[in-house]
């Protein structure tokens, strides 16, 4: 088995968003089946991606990472991006996960940690004080993985194409940086 130092990760540009919408495809489809009505799973496709990480890197702070594996093959990405948010009547500043994905060969060795930390520590870096994200709520192995990290659930449920999401949150970003 390939150790989690074996693979690296990087920035990624918008010269990568052929690798991001072919990876985020896979991904998507190697995630959402079962979990996405067939008629949405199935409309799924490159061009929407494309377009999608295409407009990610027109506008600006795009904060986006590539995991490759040994071999130099992308089989991961993450993207978070920083907002303000009124909090008890007080301007905060908050990291947001858009997207975690790791193919299916490179789960499990501790890849997610590793990025769940690496975005957190931008975050700190960056002056957010808090994290959160929204994942679908049948997707329960994702679920564990942030309750893993420490993530509480809040708010009310949300919905992603049609599909019930719930939303995790991380009250002090700099606990999710040096999560263990
Ligand atoms: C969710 C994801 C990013 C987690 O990354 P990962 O590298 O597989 O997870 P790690 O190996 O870092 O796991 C860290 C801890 O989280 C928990 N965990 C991770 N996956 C889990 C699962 N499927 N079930 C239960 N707990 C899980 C465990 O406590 C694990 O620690 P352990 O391995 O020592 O038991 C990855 O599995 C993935 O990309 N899944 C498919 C895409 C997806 O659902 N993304 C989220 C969309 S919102």
């Amino acid at each position: 088995m390939k150790l989690t130092s074996e693979f690296s990760i990087r920035v990624a540009t918008a010269e990568d968003a052929p690798t991001l919408a072919a990876l985020n495809l896979a991904c998507w489809r190697e995630t959402y089946e079962g979990l996405l009505p067939a008629e949405t799973f199935a409309a799924l496709t490159l061009e929407e991606r494309l377009d999608h990480w295409r407009g990610v890197f027109q506008t600006s702070g795009a904060r986006v990472a590539l995991v490759l594996d040994p071999g130099g093959e992308a089989v991961g990405f993450t993207q978070w991006r920083a907002h303000e948010f009124v909090l008890g009547g007080r301007l905060g500043r908050g990291g947001e996960i858009c997207a975690i994905y790791l193919r299916r060969s490179a789960q499990r060795r501790g890849l997610g940690r590793r990025l769940m930390r690496l975005m957190a520590q931008e975050m700190r870096a960056s002056g957010c004080k808090w994290a959160s994200l929204v994942v679908l709520r049948e997707n329960l192995p994702a679920r564990r993985f942030y309750e893993a990290m420490g993530g509480r659930r809040f708010g009310r449920e949300l919905s992603w194409r049609g599909v019930p999401e719930v939303a995790y949150g991380w009250r002090d970003v700099g606990r999710l940086a040096d999560h263990q």
